[in-house]
């Protein structure tokens, strides 16, 4: 989809937003009046009174500029928020996409609010499709280009640039969570990686041999029943001082969760093509700040891993020795994300001095039953921490919500032949596997886990910008907590 501004434009589709309980807005007086009235007509003779959500379609006479006009409720003036407004662009465009039109254009106030009515467009347009063959040319879109018209159409392109850069990271993410994980596993995981680079990201893979030499068995545990081979993918974007230390992110990346030896039952397993969610967060985020330029150094790095059940699998009752030399009984092959987390994390305390860290993993059923799939789960020991990853959910509708942790919970990780084990009972899932976590995070590293197992992925199409199976979860946020709390 192409966006652009302007400060006027000649399409087949023109939408004017209308405050709810209001008249027309000003930018529509010249075509009503051309049109003989109908778009007051429209807002008199029906039930549109301008509530969110609605919208009236006016088919326009034979010689005016354009084809059809459209009046898109815009709700409570008050009550007009970010979300709102991407939701006006994100209607719009779901609205018109297959209407035969190619071109669409809406007016809007300010240069601020023009930027995120073209955010939700262009992340409404998104399509997973390259595997569907057979699709008629009725059910491809036809709509190319949507121009959000605005006075100052400069202001609004500059304040687009950063929400456009996140809203690649998000659709990257969301291929990445779509593909089928014969497609999609730890190698060809990594080669999207590389085409970083072209943005200008630093790309470096390890492999299974470089992962044994720095002692990373519990993550090459989780692979050892896979035939592809495990991969840690690390990203480096170095836009900010030489020699600042960076910002951290961590991405669980299975590609496929069989459960292991632990197997998960059939029905829903397919799902768990998703279980790269974190990764492909982290991967999406890299491409944003890389694409907007942040000026911060920050490195993700993404576990790279298919857990499969083989004769070479691990098996409830290993013991493994993590990279960070602590050993660890598995007892439930299924709870794989952590074995993977804790050596990517130990890594980058290792290698990089974090200014913070923050790891995202579809890590816990338990998260889905406890927040559903509104807010992802955040746990950290840090105030500060939460409180930046909160607003810059708040920001980006990509909304966190804290759980506790502490010293009665990490107990249950307790195990008579290791030093813990990788479950902690039926009770409290997804704070147990973050205590887990919690034990490869060395002291005074300022660091957040946050589980996004309910929010990784939609089924049906919930809010606005529910446009595929995978959200995209994660790029936004983690951007804005950047933008805002580590960027010079
Ligand atoms: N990938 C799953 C978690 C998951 C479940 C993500 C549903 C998205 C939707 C994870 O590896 C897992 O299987 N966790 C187990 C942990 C348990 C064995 C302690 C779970 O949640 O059941
Ligand atoms: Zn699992
Ligand atoms: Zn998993």
């Amino acid at each position: 989809m192409k966006i652009t501004f302007a400060d006027a434009a000649k399409v087949d589709i023109v939408a004017f937003i209308v405050d709810e309980g209001d008249g027309l807005p000003a930018g529509a007086a010249s075509l009503d009046a051309a049109s003989g009235g109908l778009l007051t007509e429209a807002l008199t003779g029906a039930r549109f009174d301008g509530k969110k959500d609605q919208q009236a379609l006016i088919v326009l006479p034979k010689g005016s500029d354009s084809r059809r006009a459209v009046l898109i409720g815009g709700g409570k003036p008050t009550k007009r928020d970010a979300r709102i407004l991407e939701s006006i662009g994100a209607n719009l465009v779901k609205s018109h996409a297959k209407s035969g039109f190619k071109s669409l254009a809406v007016h809007v106030g300010s240069a601020e609010d023009a930027a995120r009515v073209a955010l939700g467009a262009k992340l409404a347009a998104y399509r997973f499709d390259t595997y569907l063959t057979k699709q008629k040319a009725d059910q491809k879109p036809s709509l190319t280009s949507v121009t959000v018209v605005v006075d100052d159409a400069k202001a609004a392109k500059a304040a687009f640039v950063p929400l456009d850069a996140a809203a690649e990271g998000t659709m990257l993410a969301r291929d990445l969570v779509n593909l089928p994980p014969n497609d999609l596993y730890p190698a060809s995981f990594a080669a999207k990686l590389k085409d970083l680079s072209e943005f200008g990201v630093e790309v470096e893979i390890l492999g299974e041999m470089e992962m044994a030499k720095l002692g990373m068995n519990a993550l090459l545990g989780v692979g050892q029943g896979s035939r592809k081979e495990s991969q840690l993918g690390i990203m480096k974007w170095n836009g900010g001082k030489p020699g600042e230390d960076p910002v951290i992110l961590v991405g669980k990346g299975v590609c496929f969760d069989t459960g292991g030896i632990s197997l998960k039952p059939g029905p829903g397993m397919e799902d768990m093509r998703g279980d790269m969610g974190g990764a492909a967060a982290v991967t999406g985020a890299m491409r944003a700040l890389a694409a907007r330029k942040a000026k911060v150094n920050v490195v993700g790095l993404v576990g790279l891993v298919e857990n499969m059940p083989d004769g070479d699998a691990i098996r409830p009752g290993d013991i493994l020795t993590s990279a960070s030399g602590q050993t660890i009984e598995v007892q439930n092959t299924d709870a794989e994300g952590r074995l993977v987390l804790c050596d990517v994390l130990w890594y980058a305390q290792e290698h990089f001095k974090p200014k913070a860290m923050v790891d995202l993993a579809t890590l816990t059923g338990a998260i889905v039953m406890a927040l559903g799939h509104h807010h992802a789960g955040m746990f950290t020991g840090s105030d500060d921490l939460a409180d930046e990853l909160s607003k810059a959910g708040m920001t980006e509708g990509e909304r966190v919500w804290r759980l506790p942790m502490g010293p009665e919970y990490d107990s249950l990780l307790k195990s008579k032949f290791a030093d813990m084990r990788n479950i902690g009972g039926r009770a409290a899932g997804s704070i147990t596997a973050a205590q887990f976590l919690k034990r490869f995070v060395k002291d005074g590293v300022k660091w957040a886990h946050l589980d996004i197992a309910g929010v990784a992925w939609v089924e049906g199409e919930k809010a606005a910008l529910d446009v595929s199976w995978a959200s995209g979860f994660g790029p936004r946020l983690l951007d804005r907590w950047i933008a805002e709390n580590y960027e010079d």
